[in-house]
């Protein structure tokens, strides 16, 4: 691997990120200073010319990896038959397909429906509206630390930072939130040394918000990411999940599974909801589902989809050469790449299991997930006070030593790279990981 002295970002790189300055909108998170020239596989190279290993595939998203030669051909296939139609308002194949893959594949047993659009978040947002359709209750439950989206309605339910809120009161009435189950886990990372009173947040509902703020019978929705992601990849415990299918049994409550990041095979098993043996009756999905190409999906049971004709629709949604990305994406990762997830994210944990002694801030810290979906909490001390700062410091001199990563929560790192990863690229980004995590002890005076 090259990798250059350059400055990051050079030359040509500072030159876009200061007329990007001038020109979009304030509103974007603060940035990551790259700026992409182009990438294959798990790599990444800047416009100055610098190689980079790509342990954030765009916020878990090219699942196959940058520019896999199939989905490339699949596009351009598609492209030059029809760009787009409205799948509202017309048929076309393509779409089918992935509403029947999609079926196939669906977290529950009975047969599903699917309705195709462009993003997580609206995808979330459809979920929301389906729930209280069939429901006929207008309530939904939530949990803090959610990130479920920034349109209206998704942002009602994300609860993750202040910023994102801030100034666009009032949301959507009728969202609930509460405790996310947050299992402290052992130093091996797999294990569950003690669980935090794992039943907390659903006692919670029943003994409080049943009782004392709106009845069971209102409430049309339960939603929750079975991994939780921008909160900061955390796993809660298999008994909460389980707990959360009985409440919506017992009380004839929507459980929609959020797994914009985590599904289509990101953690091993093509929802993360089948790591508990739990159904959700709805499954919001976007991310990794097209390799890149915008898309998103709600998949629910038959029983569940069904609405009127004009109930719900798009313009853009179910786009035909998204699709064919994504046809060509579910074809590649039941072939190759969720048994390399497998085994790439069991290296992984095992590699980061065996880095924590070795750095004060991994320490006491979580090391907490599934698949190729695995995050490092950054903390001070035993109490897990957050180590932000050296978190962000990480994150910085990995980049410049040749490595993309991204934060999540207030001090975690998440290892998100395309599910086609080789065991060669991981354990160089491992490398890097661990220089550029000594590197910020020493300068913060830990090592
Ligand atoms: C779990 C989850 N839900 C929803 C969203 C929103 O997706 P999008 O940014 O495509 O609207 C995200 C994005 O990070 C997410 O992680």
């Amino acid at each position: 691997m090259v990798i250059s002295s350059t400055l990051r970002p050079g030359p040509d790189g500072q030159a876009i990120i200061a007329r990007d300055d001038q020109v979009m909108s304030t509103s974007m998170t603060p940035r990551y200073p790259f700026v992409m020239e182009r990438g294959l596989g798990a790599r990444v190279w800047d416009v100055d010319g610098n190689e980079y290993i790509d342990m954030a595939a765009g916020i878990a998203v090219t699942a196959t990896g940058h520019c896999h030669p199939e989905v490339v051909q699949a596009v351009v296939d598609q492209a030059q038959k029809f760009l787009h139609i409205a799948g509202t308002d017309f048929y076309y194949d393509v779409q089918v397909q992935v509403a029947e893959r999609l079926a196939q594949i669906a977290p529950f047993n009975d047969p599903a429906r699917v309705f195709l659009c462009n993003s997580g978040a609206e995808a979330v947002e459809g979920s929301i509206k389906v729930a209280r359709w069939h429901t006929k209750r207008q309530h939904v439950i939530a949990f803090f630390g959610a990130f479920h989206g920034r349109t209206m309605g998704a942002l009602s339910l994300t609860a993750s930072k202040v910023v994102q809120r801030e100034g666009f009161f009032p949301f959507i009435p009728g969202v609930y939130h509460i405790p996310y189950n947050n299992p402290y886990r052992c130093m091996h990372g797999r294990e569950e040394a003690q669980c935090r009173d794992h039943c907390i947040c659903t006692n919670y509902l029943e003994d409080v918000v049943f009782k004392r703020i709106i009845p069971a019978h209102n409430v049309a929705a339960i939603i929750f990411e079975p991994i939780q992601g921008e909160g900061g990849y955390v796993v809660p415990d298999v008994r909460f999940v389980q707990q959360l299918r009985d409440i919506c049994d017992k009380y004839g409550i929507m459980l929609i599974a959020d797994e914009v990041q985590s599904g289509m095979g990101r953690t091993g098993k093509w929802w993360a909801m089948e790591h508990y043996g739990v159904e959700p009756d709805i499954v919001a999905s976007a991310k990794g589902i097209a390799s890149g190409m915008p898309l998103g999906a709600i998949i629910a049971r038959e029983n569940v989809m069904q609405w009127p004709p004009g109930a719900h629709g798009t313009t853009f949604g179910g786009n035909p050469v998204s699709c064919a990305a994504a046809l060509k994406t579910i074809e590649l990762i039941e072939r190759e790449y969720m048994a390399n997830t497998v085994e790439q994210g069991e290296f992984l944990m095992d590699a980061l299991c065996e880095m924590q002694p070795r750095h004060p801030s991994m320490r006491h810290g979580r090391i907490d997930g599934k698949g190729l979906m695995v995050g490092v909490e950054l903390v001070k001390d035993e109490q897990r006070t957050p180590a932000g700062a050296l978190r962000n410091r990480v994150e910085r001199i990995a980049l410049d030593k040749g490595m993309l990563i991204l934060g999540a929560g207030e001090s975690t790192l998440r290892f998100c790279p395309p599910l086609m990863i080789e065991r060669d690229t991981l354990q160089t980004g491992l490398e890097i990981f661990e220089d550029a995590l000594t590197a910020a002890e020493q300068e913060a005076g830990l090592l």
